[in-house]
């Protein structure tokens, strides 16, 4: 999965491109008891990528049910929270240290909260849990439950547990059951969410790029059912929203059982959500260029609301590193595919992941990564330092590339992407492009939105008009905002 920058977005476009780890985003649903002061709190952070946003989303839904381990309504002050949760990612050694000082200052809360008489459960969820398991509250006394990405849905039995037995609990199975349809239904509430979501439809990987921890942590591929998806969906839709983002881990690897039992692709899936009134926007994210199959290039052709916009991470400009990382596709395989994407959907953006640095990656290597960003036209990327995982074959490989040299690297990189994705922007100066209104900016009677290719644009507007869909001239393109007005529908 590709991952976020951002403090308070968690979006994409607005990243800074580096390879510091990533979203710390508190989450912020509304408080399902109306904002009454009484009751228990839980605090929610996420690390990491837009699957522990939704996981964040899913688990502080499943703790406000009411119930034995529920009842919590969320704070976003940590010290004001009865039950802390960290949302961790393991894709980089230095996600995992930020759980950790976190850790460090979750201590000094928890023990001054107690000369308060008041108690404080903590729990790690998500990959460092799955990867690190009880080792995390050896390293962190302070950890009461630490629960993996597969097992959250049992978060409030936990809770209950640890709250009898006053003893420490660690869930990282990969249960048999399906941990989507034990979790509560997605409310319905009107209004209350935001106009885009995310909605996870497959999760694991089984494609083992030498580099990458995630088919340890997420376990093998697996994806939802499509009427449990369509489900979800509506209910999405009936609260609000407006524009969803299909994710999974290889999203396009999806292969969900129909109604009549039989494997749907994802092109089939964005067909039966197409149908679906009032939902006006489809997105999905991450793909393997593997799995890019030609049904859902075509899908880019005929489904309108298809976003024109596609993340296809390369990792790498070279065969000889592609072939290191067991990425299972050449330079070749991957320019024909944007071919073949290209001649379907003329003006798809493309967006990818980059790795710098992999064991072994020559000056002349790392060049034909750069030749290669500017020859695509990658309008933006995340890129990263490698950071050699515990367990994963690259930790063991050799000619290990010096920090600086992948830091000067890094650099160079990010100076090409940046120069594309201006180019790309200053281009719609002048153009009026359909918005989706999502959120308030920081500036007064502005709003932000999505522009069809993931643009983040800036408008004066009303909040009347958070939700809906509006043409918006732009005026100027920032290095990460189109500033513009909005013109009558
Ligand atoms: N080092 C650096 N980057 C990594 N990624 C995954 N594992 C590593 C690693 N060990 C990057 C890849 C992937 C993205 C989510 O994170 O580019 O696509
Ligand atoms: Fe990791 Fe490779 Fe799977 Fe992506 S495709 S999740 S990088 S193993």
């Amino acid at each position: 999965m590709a991952e976020l920058t951002l403090k308070t977005d968690t979006t994409k476009t607005d990243t800074t491109k580096t390879d510091t780890t990533k979203t710390d985003t508190t989450s912020s649903l509304p408080t399902s008891n109306g904002g009454k002061l009484a009751g228990k709190k839980v605090f929610v952070k996420t690390f990491g990528c837009q699957m522990n946003v939704y996981d964040s989303e899913r688990m502080a839904e499943a703790l406000a049910a009411e119930g034995a381990g529920g009842g919590y309504t969320e704070t976003s002050d940590m010290a004001d929270a009865d039950l802390i949760v960290l949302n961790t990612c393991h894709i980089r050694e230095k996600a995992v240290e930020k759980v950790y000082s976190d850790l460090g200052r979750i201590r000094q809360i928890k023990e001054e909260r107690e000369t308060q008489g008041k108690s404080t459960i903590v729990t790690v969820a998500g990959c460092v849990a799955q990867a690190e398991g009880a080792e995390i509250s050896r390293r962190a006394p302070v950890v009461d439950i630490v629960v993996g990405p597969q097992s959250y849905q049992r978060l409030p039995g936990l809770i209950s547990k640890v709250q009898r037995d006053g003893r420490r609990v660690v869930e990282t199975q990969f249960p048999d059951e399906d941990k989507f349809a034990t979790l509560p239904a997605r409310s319905m509430n009107k209004g209350g969410r935001a106009a885009a979501a995310f909605l996870t439809v497959q999760e694991g990987c089984d494609k083992f790029c030498t580099f990458c921890v995630v088919p340890y942590t997420r376990g093998m591929e697996f994806s939802r059912p499509v009427a449990r998806v369509v489900a979800e969906a509506r209910a999405l839709v009936a609260g609000g929203v407006r524009e969803i983002t299909l994710l999974g881990q290889n999203v396009n690897g999806y292969h969900g059982d129909g109604v009549d039992g039989r494997p749907r692709s994802l092109a089939d899936l964005l067909g039966d959500l197409s149908a679906i009134d009032g939902l006006e926007r489809l997105r999905y994210t991450t793909s393997h260029p593997r799995d890019m199959g030609d049904d859902l290039i075509a899908a880019h052709r005929d489904l309108p609301k298809l976003m024109p916009y596609l993340h296809l991470p390369v990792q790498a400009g070279s065969d000889r590193i592609l072939a290191g990382m067991n990425r299972k596709h050449t330079v070749q395989d991957y320019r024909s595919l944007i071919h073949r994407i290209r001649a379907a959907r003329p003006d798809i953006a493309l967006s990818t992941d980059i790795i710098v640095g992999f064991p072994g990656e020559t000056d002349a290597e790392f060049q034909a990564t750069l030749d290669l960003v500017v020859e695509i036209g990658f309008v933006m990327a995340y890129s990263f330092k490698y950071s050699p995982r515990p367990g994963t074959p690259a930790a063991s490989m050799a000619d290990i590339i010096p920090e600086a040299v992948k830091s000067e690297r890094l650099g160079r990189l990010q100076a090409a992407l940046d120069g594309v994705a201006q180019k790309f922007n200053v281009g719609f100066v002048g153009q009026t492009v359909p918005v989706l209104f999502e959120r308030n900016a920081k500036a007064s009677g502005m709003l932000l939105g999505r522009s069809p290719h993931l643009q983040l644009v800036q408008a004066p507007a009303t909040d009347d008009l958070l939700g809906r869909i509006l043409p918006v001239e732009i005026d100027h393109a920032g290095p990460n905002t189109l500033h513009g007005t909005v013109r009558a529908a």
